[in-house]
């Protein structure tokens, strides 16, 4: 029996916002929907969203779940967690932070705040026109065929939350949970982004960790440009590599940071929308506020 949280239970037994989102073709207002998972994979999300075009702004949200109790709980929590917020505030909730209001998840079950993240991310994506593959056709090598779980998916989880087992992996998005056979190779890329992790300067680590709580305090230009590119390198890529799109940094002249787009990004209609979406609000986030990315070919 799983030791869940009050909120949790409560979640599971009254949901909120369930159920599908009616498109009423109201003007100035996008009903759009991010789906992740897979009903034979043993969960499935759909997250909806209505979006107030003009402002860009989170105006209703419901969920509609295939799953166990904290799957359901999960999306109920994300649905009251992103009501009211811009797209670019909602793409910065994690995983962690679904945890966090459900006042916690059993960590076998981290898979279902996971599933949370992603449906949004989905459904963001899907409204600024940016294309983004449903985990079993993800184009990035494949790890875990028993949950068609790829290697870009598996580093990005393990740096987004530290994780540093491959139980840990299983419990945050199943890979390695069916026959076990990827258990090494989940191993393998622990250890890669580990190796990763501390070729990293101890003191650009510490950097990163000063701007994050003193955004506007000065940086050097050649400080400047080490953060952008560990970013980049350690929180951009992951997504785009699990999209099958990749970015490097060409330049940067001041606050203008240019990058080149390669993959399904360079070759995708909607590459502003990404780079808005996913690079610039990260960058500004990271490391300087004022900082804005243009593409160049
Ligand atoms: S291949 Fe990953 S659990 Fe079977």
């Amino acid at each position: 029996m799983w030791d869940y949280t009050e909120k949790v239970l409560d979640l599971f037994y009254n949901p909120k916002n369930q159920g599908a989102l009616p498109d009423n073709n109201e003007a100035g207002v996008a009903v759009v929907y991010g789906e992740v998972g897979s009903i034979a994979c043993g969960d499935a999300l759909r997250l909806h969203l209505k979006i107030e075009v003009e402002s860009d702004r989170i105006l209703d949200s419901s969920f509609q779940t295939f799953g166990c109790t904290s799957a359901i709980a999960s999306s109920s929590a994300l649905t009251e967690l992103v009501k009211g917020l811009s797209l670019d505030e909602a793409l910065k909730i994690s995983n962690q932070d679904i945890a966090e209001y459900l006042g916690g998840l059993p960590e076998a079950k981290m898979h279902c705040s996971v599933m949370g993240q992603e449906a949004l991310e989905a459904a963001i994506f899907k409204y600024r026109g940016i294309e983004v593959e449903a985990h079993e056709d993800d184009e990035g090598t494949l790890v875990c065929s028993c949950f068609g779980i790829s290697e870009n998916r598996i580093r990005r989880v393990v740096i987004e939350n530290n994780l540093t087992t491959a139980e840990e992996v299983t419990n945050y998005v199943k890979a390695g949970g069916g026959c076990g056979t990827c258990l090494t190779n989940i191993e393998d890329i622990i250890e890669a982004v580990q190796a990763e992790r501390e070729a990293m300067p101890a003191k650009l680590a510490a950097e990163i960790t000063t701007v994050q709580e003193q955004p506007n305090r000065p940086l050097t230009t050649v400080q400047k440009i080490e953060l952008i590119q560990r970013v980049l390198t350690e929180e951009v890529r992951p997504v785009l590599l699990a999209d099958g799109g990749d970015v490097e940094l060409y330049d940067v002249d001041g606050d203008r940071v240019l990058v080149t787009l390669t993959g399904a990004c360079g070759s995708c209609p909607s590459s502003t929308a990404t780079l808005k979406g996913a690079i610039e609000s990260r960058l500004k986030e990271r490391v300087l506020p004022s900082l804005f990315v243009e593409a160049v070919n």
